[in-house]
């Protein structure tokens, strides 16, 4: 493709967490109200916007090599993809890309792209740009409307991280938390229920850091916003992530007992159960206080599925206080798990630390770490057989005839029944595996 034309097709491909899918479908609907319409499956793009992670790994050198490739896919077919970099990489090296790329033709960090549009503009007649700029809040008002969506959406109610936990690139990628207002917010998960959702996921770097000003001008935390969301009446399910232990609020906890569309689901990361590293990681919470804290959500909603983060082979990380993390995962019994390899993050003070353990004991621990969380999920999901709850049924499944939902703690069930995306059916939990349950319905609705 010429530099002057105009890209007809686009594809987003957003890596990492929920908030990049988010990003991604907000860039999506940008670039259809500019008249550009998503690429069909298999076909070349003229536009790619590669929204990318920074959070672990070798998050670059990827961006790098899905470059190489989408050129090299471009030149097979006869055409030269205006290339996007987004997201955090994007942020955190964005001018190295520019200089080391010439093949980017854009380069748009979190809190820049409602520019996308103009960028592109600027792209097409064969001028590059970079734009990594935080303007405060000038992003969501900027964007167009929502469009038609998913069963399942999410809504970014507030960005950044002001914690600092001495492993992390959030902060600087991210940028300071803020808040996005509650009557924006209202508004635009009234829309998303209106073009179809009906399960919203808050989502937050520290989703229960958001605070705001309710209709009457009351100060209210992250439990006063999801009141406000309960009340739209097709609306049937909220959850929210993620949280950190030292943002937790008595009003969210106690929204958990009152709140019936408030799933009954946690994620609440540790990273480690040893004091000292949690002191190092400067997480300024002890193993202690998150076990009391998660013990404080049990009492309001005793079935409540907790899940957590961890991370091994923080630097100076001993075998001993390996095991403390063990011990804790043994406290707790998660229904769900994510852990990670500590990866040395340029720029955070963690990667120059003392004591970086060494790949073979990370590779060692983690694994010891995940048969145990394997262990406690496939417990959760023993226990769960014979209960009778909802599942809103999100896709299809793997094989033929097959259709996948979630149960209300966030279980992947699945059904060999005629179904539809967007169907709540009352459904029996018939057989546990490790990571999903098979359901019998016993009731169809559409949701
Ligand atoms: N190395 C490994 N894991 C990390 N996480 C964040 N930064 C790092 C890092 N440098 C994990 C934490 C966090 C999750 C989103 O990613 O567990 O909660
Ligand atoms: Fe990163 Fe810690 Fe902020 Fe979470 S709380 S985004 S781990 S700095």
């Amino acid at each position: 493709m010429k530099p002057t034309d105009n890209p007809k097709t686009y594809r987003v491909k957003s890596f990492g967490c929920q908030m990049n899918v988010y990003d991604g479908e907000r860039m999506a609907e940008l670039l259809e109200a500019k008249g550009i319409a998503p690429a069909a499956d298999g076909e070349e793009a003229d536009l790619v916007v590669l929204n990318t992670c920074h959070i672990r790994e070798k998050a670059t050198e990827k961006v790098y090599s899905d470059i190489g490739r989408l050129q090299k896919a471009g030149k097979k077919v006869g055409k030269d993809p205006i290339i996007a970099v987004a997201g955090c990489v994007a942020q955190a090296e964005g001018e190295e890309i520019m200089a080391r790329a010439p093949a980017v033709g854009m380069v748009v960090g979190p809190q820049a792209y409602h520019r996308l549009g103009d960028m592109l503009d600027r792209a097409v007649k064969g001028e590059r740009s970079t734009d990594t700029d935080m303007p405060e809040d000038a992003k969501f008002s900027a964007l167009p409307k929502r469009r038609k969506v998913a069963p399942t959406a999410f809504l970014t109610v507030q960005e950044g991280c002001d914690k600092f936990c001495t492993y992390c690139v959030v902060p600087y990628t991210r940028g300071a938390e803020i808040s996005r207002p509650f009557s924006q917010l209202v508004d635009e998960a009234a829309k998303l229920v209106e073009a179809g959702a009906r399960e919203i996921t808050l989502l937050g770097q520290n989703v229960n850091a958001w605070t705001g000003e309710n209709a009457k001008g009351h100060a209210v935390g992250l439990d006063g916003l999801i009141r406000e969301l309960a009340k739209l009446p097709d609306l049937h399910r909220i959850r929210y992530t993620t949280s950190h232990p030292n943002d937790m609020t008595d009003g969210l906890i106690a929204a958990h007992g009152e709140i019936d569309k408030l799933m009954p689901y946690l994620h609440l990361p540790v990273q480690s159960g040893s004091d000292r590293v949690l002191k190092a990681m400067n997480r300024s919470h002890t193993a202690e206080s998150y076990l009391k804290l998660l013990e404080r959500f049990r009492q309001v909603r005793p079935d409540i599925a907790l899940s957590g983060d961890f991370i091994v082979g923080f630097p100076g990380e001993t075998e001993d206080e390996f095991q403390e993390t063990l011990n804790i995962v043994d406290a707790v019994g998660y229904a769900a798990a994510f852990s990670f390899k500590y990866s040395p993050r340029p720029g955070t003070p963690a990667a120059t630390m003392d004591g970086q353990v060494p790949r073979e004991v990370m590779d060692e621990r983690l694994q010891r770490l995940q048969a145990h969380l394997g262990r406690d999920q496939y417990a959760f999901n023993k226990a769960s057989v014979g209960k009778t709850c909802d599942v809103l049924i999100e896709r299809k499944g793997r094989r033929a005839g097959q259709m996948l939902g979630k149960s209300p703690w966030l279980q992947s069930v699945f059904f060999d029944s005629d179904l539809q995306i967007g169907d709540m059916v009352r459904a029996e939990l018939v057989h546990a595996g490790p990571s999903s349950l098979e359901g019998r319905v016993l009731e169809t609705a559409t949701a």
